[in-house]
């Protein structure tokens, strides 16, 4: 008989399990990376989804976005990028995800995530999210912080991967 060729045993019993790790990443923090890097070693695979139509206004597009993510997380195997337009739910459903993994840094994030996650539950039956809890040392870390910091040439090196810091200094001249 003919092997298949990377055929999976796995995935064809349906016991591949897989997180969705979604975002703005505007830009990617040491923080989000410390999250998504933990979420590998317990799900089978990682989709990070990079939101494209973020309420906010985004400093980085979507591809620079996409590839600064890639570079940061290039030595995780079972991780990878992609983006996404309207409603969580419905990319979670196009991709048969059922696991939302995402980060808490503080009692204050925790009202609106548990929001967002009983929405999207209520949304699409069945989608669970789960919280990561952020390391110590990034708990004070946001995108937003780090563009202020970066937009007045502060330093973020050791706040963000390498790329990004350097991706920062070109957007503001620095
Ligand atoms: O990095 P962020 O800004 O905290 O990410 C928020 C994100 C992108 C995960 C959230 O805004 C989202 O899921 N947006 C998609 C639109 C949507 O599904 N809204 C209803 C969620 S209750």
């Amino acid at each position: 008989m003919k092997k298949r060729k990377n055929h999976d045993p796995r995935r064809s019993r349906g016991l591949v399990v897989t997180a969705l790790c979604p975002g703005s990443f505007d830009p990617p923090t040491n923080g989000h990376i410390d999250v998504i890097e933990r979420a590998s070693h317990l799900f089978d695979e990682v989709v990070v989804a990079v939101i494209a139509n973020p309420s906010k206004d985004s400093l980085f597009s979507v591809e620079e976005r996409h590839r600064l993510l890639a570079g940061a997380l290039a030595r995780l195997g079972n991780v990878r990028i992609d983006s996404f337009d309207g409603l969580l739910v419905d990319f979670a459903r196009s991709q048969q995800i059922s696991a939302v993994v995402k980060g808490l840094r503080a009692v204050s994030d925790f009202e609106y995530e548990l929001q967002m996650a009983q929405m999207n539950a209520a949304l699409l039956e069945g989608l669970e999210t789960m919280f990561l809890t952020a390391k110590p040392s990034w708990a004070f870390l946001s995108s937003s912080l780090v563009k202020e910091v970066a937009r007045f040439g502060g330093a973020v090196d050791g706040l963000v991967p390498e790329e990004v810091s350097k991706a920062l200094a070109a957007k503001y001249g620095h």
